[in-house]
C-alpha cells in the first residue's frame, strides 16, 4: 500500500478509536493494539514529515515547548452566568423571561460543570485553535495543550452530519475525581504542592507551556454550546447539543427538555443528590432557554445572557475547629496526619476528621489544634482542611511537629522525601492490620468473610498477627469471637483455604509491595512464573521486563530483601499455597491464533477475555484478516463482524467462546 494511503488509513482508525474510548466509553481494541497503530503512524510520519499534518492523532502525544501563550480574540463573547441559590430565585428569572416577551418558552437543564472553560474553533471541520475564557473577549491560545485532550474531536465527523465552513464551540474541561485524587498523591510524594480542587488541577494543567506535562494530566471535556456557526441555523438549544454529539463531541446525555421551571428545578434536586456518585465536579445546572430566536429576543446584558442563569449547588465548603491532630499509620507504615473536628454537616455529610496529608502540608497551611479552619469535600475525595481563619488561634497552640516514634509500635519513624515512615514492619500492629486487610481485599486474595472489621478483630484478639497466621486459623479458635458462631467460623476457615489457590498474580498484588498494583503484579507473575524465581531477582533482571520501570524494581527488591517479609512468605509456602503462575497449567489450545474481539464483552470484559486467550498460547489482535482464527461477537459489534463473513472466517458469540475456553 502506499505510504500517504497507509498514514490516512491510521488515522482514521486511530480518530476512530479514540472517539469509542475517550467519549463513547466504549473502546474497541486493547491499549496495547492502540499504541502499536500510533507507533506505526509516528514513524512513518517521522520518516515523511511532507505528509504530517496538524490534526493527525500523533499530535496529541505533546512535548511542544511554547515560550508563552499567545492571544486569541474569540468569535463571540464568552458571556458569563448569573448564580442563583434558590428555586424561588429560579421562578423570578420565569417572570422576567415571561416580561420580555417569550411567553411559551421551553428551559434546557443542563449539569453546570466545574472545570475551565474553552472556546474551540474548527475551520472545514478541523480544529485550528482553542483558547481560554480570559476576559471574556480575548483568551489565551491554548491550542497545542488542547490537542492532548484526548476527547476532543481533531477533525469533526462529516459523515453524520454537514460540517460548517466555521463552527466555534464553548467547552469545559475538566479533571476527573479519581485522576485528581491520583495527581495529587503524587505530587505529595514529589513534596510539591497538591491541587486544592479538580477545577485547579484542571486549569493548571492545561496551561502548562510544555505540552508534555499537558498530556500527561488526563483531562476530559464537554462541550455545551455553539458560540458561533456559519451559513447554518441550529434553531434551538437542544438542537445544538444534538448537532454537537454529531460531530464528535462529548455531551452530556442526562441533559433534560423542560417544559416548565418545576421540572428544571426538579432536574437541579435531582442531580445534586447524584453529584457525589459522579466522577467529575458539578457545582450546579444550567437553565437555558431553549429556542434561539427566544434568545435573541431577550438579549444579554454586559457580561450575562437574560435568558440563561446558574442554580448553583449548596457549596460543600464548611467552617469548624480542630480538636486535635492524630497520626494514622497505614499499611506501608507511612504516617499521615488527620485533623480531628468537631463534626459538622457539609451538604448532607457528617464530617469529623480531615486529613493533613503529611508534614510539609499541616505547615504549609499551618494548621494547629484549636484553629478554626474552613473544611471541603470534593466528590468522593477525603475531605480535607482547605485553610486556616486567622482569627481562631488560641494562644500558646504549638505548630505540629511528626512524632520521632510510631504512635502505635513505639518504631522508630524515618523520613523519605516529603514523607515518615514506621519502620516497625510486621511488628506495627497498624501495619499488620492494613496488610492483612489489603491480603483479603477485592482484586486481591478476595478472601470472602474476611472483611476490614474482621480483620481488626483477629489482630485485636492476638489470633493473627501476620499473613501466614491466616492459614493456621482454626474454628475453635474463632468461635469465642463477638459475631462468631459455628457456621460463620467454618466459612471463614473454608474462605482462607480456598484462597491458596488464588493465583500468582493475585498473590504478588495481594503482598502489598509499593508501587506494584494489579497490572504490574500480572506482569511480573507470567515473566518470573513463580514467586522463587521472582524473590531471587536483581533490579537489572526486573528493569529489562517489559512495563517494570526502576522505582517499581526497587520497591520489589526492597519488599523481598526485607527479613520480616522472607520469613512471613516462608511461613506461607510451609501452608501450601500455591505460588506458581497458573498459566503454565493451563493448555495452550490456542497457541499461535489470532482471536478478533468486537462490541461489548458483557460477561467477561475484554481485560479478562484477553488474559484467557493469553494464557492459551493466543493473541488478540484488532483488524481480521484471512490468518484469524475467530472473531468474538459481543453486544452492539463493529463492522467486524461483517467483515469475518466476507472472509469466510469463524464467528462466535461470547458464550460460544467461554464453552470453548471451558472445554
Ligand atoms: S453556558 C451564555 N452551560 O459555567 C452561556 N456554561 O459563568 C454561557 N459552565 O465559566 C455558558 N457548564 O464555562 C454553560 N452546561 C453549561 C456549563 C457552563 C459549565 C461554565 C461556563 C462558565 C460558568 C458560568
Amino acid at each position: 500500500m502506499e505510504t500517504a494511503e497507509r498514514i490516512e488509513t491510521l488515522r482514521r482508525e486511530l480518530r476512530r478509536h479514540d472517539y469509542l474510548y475517550y467519549v463513547k466509553d466504549k473502546p474497541e481494541i486493547a491499549d496495547a493494539a492502540y499504541d502499536k497503530l500510533l507507533r506505526e503512524l509516528m514513524e512513518l510520519e517521522e520518516k515523511h514529515p511532507e505528509l504530517a499534518t496538524n490534526d493527525s492523532p500523533t499530535q496529541r502525544v505533546g512535548g511542544k515547548v511554547q515560550s508563552a501563550f499567545g492571544e486569541v480574540t474569540h468569535l463571540a463573547p464568552m458571556l458569563s452566568l448569573e448564580s442563583l441559590m434558590s428555586a424561588d430565585e429560579v421562578f423570578e428569572f420565569g417572570k422576567r423571561v415571561d416580561k420580555g416577551g417569550v411567553s411559551d418558552a421551553s428551559f434546557m437543564a443542563e449539569p453546570k460543570f466545574d472545570g475551565l472553560s474553552v472556546e474551540l474553533v474548527y475551520l472545514h471541520g478541523r480544529f485550528e485553535r482553542g483558547s481560554t475564557r480570559g476576559d471574556g473577549t480575548t483568551g489565551e491560545n491554548v491550542t497545542e495543550n488542547l490537542k492532548t485532550i484526548r476527547s476532543l474531536p481533531l477533525r469533526l465527523f462529516p459523515e453524520v452530519r454537514d460540517v460548517p465552513e466555521t463552527l466555534a464551540v464553548r467547552a469545559e474541561a475538566i479533571m476527573r475525581v479519581g485522576e485528581f485524587d491520583d495527581l495529587n498523591r503524587r505530587m505529595i510524594e514529589l513534596g510539591k504542592e497538591p491541587f486544592a480542587n479538580p477545577r485547579n488541577a484542571a486549569a493548571g494543567s492545561l496551561r502548562q507551556l510544555d505540552t508534555g506535562i499537558t498530556a500527561s494530566r488526563p483531562l476530559d471535556l464537554f462541550a455545551y454550546d455553539v458560540m458561533y456557526i456559519e451559513g447554518e441555523a441550529l434553531g434551538s438549544q437542544s438542537a445544538s447539543l444534538h448537532a454537537l454529539s454529531d460531530w464528535g463531541f462529548r455531551v452530556e446525555k442526562s441533559s433534560r427538555l423542560c417544559e416548565t421551571l418545576d421540572e428544571a428545578v426538579a432536574y437541579h434536586d435531582e442531580l445534586e443528590v447524584k453529584r457525589d456518585e459522579l466522577d467529575y465536579e458539578l457545582d450546579g445546572v444550567v437553565v437555558k432557554v431553549d429556542r434561539h430566536d427566544h434568545q435573541a429576543e431577550l438579549g444579554a446584558r454586559s457580561r450575562t445572557p437574560r435568558w440563561a442563569v446558574a442554580f448553583k449547588f449548596k457549596p460543600r465548603q464548611e467552617i469548624t475547629d480542630v480538636v486535635d491532630i492524630a497520626v494514622q499509620v497505614g499499611r506501608t507504615g507511612k504516617l499521615t496526619p488527620v485533623a480531628l473536628l468537631r463534626p459538622v454537616d457539609v451538604s448532607g455529610v457528617t464530617v469529623s476528621r480531615a486529613t493533613l496529608h503529611n508534614q510539609d502540608e499541616v505547615l504549609r497551611k499551618d494548621v494547629r489544634v484549636g484553629d478554626r479552619v474552613r473544611i471541603q469535600r470534593a466528590g468522593d475525595v477525603i475531605p480535607e482542611v482547605v485553610e486556616v481563619l486567622p482569627e481562631g488561634r488560641k494562644q500558646g497552640a504549638e505548630s505540629f511537629r511528626m512524632p520521632e516514634f510510631c504512635p502505635v509500635s513505639q518504631s522508630l519513624v524515618v523520613a523519605k522525601g516529603a514523607n515518615h515512615y514506621c519502620t516497625g514492619g510486621w511488628a506495627c500492629r497498624a501495619q499488620q492490620t492494613g496488610r492483612i486487610q489489603h491480603f483479603a481485599s477485592k482484586g486481591a486474595m478476595e478472601i470472602e468473610f474476611l472483611g476490614e472489621k474482621t480483620v481488626v478483630q483477629l489482630v485485636e484478639g492476638g489470633l493473627v498477627h501476620d499473613l501466614a497466621d491466616l492459614y493456621r486459623l482454626t474454628r475453635d479458635e474463632l468461635l469465642p469471637l463477638e459475631g462468631f458462631g459455628e457456621k460463620s467460623a467454618d466459612n471463614l476457615v473454608a474462605a482462607i483455604e480456598a484462597s491458596k489457590h488464588a493465583g500468582l498474580d493475585r498473590f504478588v498484588y495481594a503482598l502489598g509491595i509499593p508501587n506494584v498494583g494489579q497490572h504490574v503484579a500480572k506482569v511480573v507473575a507470567t515473566h518470573f512464573g513463580s514467586l522463587d524465581a521472582l524473590m531471587v531477582a536483581g533490579e537489572e533482571e526486573l528493569v529489562a521486563v517489559h512495563e517494570v520501570g526502576e522505582e517499581v524494581a526497587r520497591s520489589v527488591v526492597d519488599y523481598f530483601g526485607d527479613e520480616g517479609n522472607r520469613s512471613v512468605i516462608e511461613n506461607m509456602k510451609a501452608q501450601g499455597l500455591e505460588l506458581v503462575w497458573e498459566a503454565s497449567q493451563v493448555e495452550r489450545t490456542l497457541e499461535g491464533s489470532k482471536i478478533v474481539f468486537t462490541g461489548t464483552l458483557v460477561e467477561l470484559g475484554r481485560d479478562e477475555a484477553k488474559t484467557l486467550v493469553e494464557q492459551r498460547g493466543g493473541r488478540v489482535t484488532s483488524s481480521v484478516s484471512k490468518n484469524t482464527r475467530f472473531v468474538v461477537v459481543g453486544d452492539n459489534p463493529g463492522s467486524k463482524a461483517e467483515k469475518a463473513a466476507e472472509l469466510g472466517v469463524k464467528v462466535l458469540s461470547e458464550r460460544e467462546f467461554i464453552a470453548l475456553i471451558r472445554d
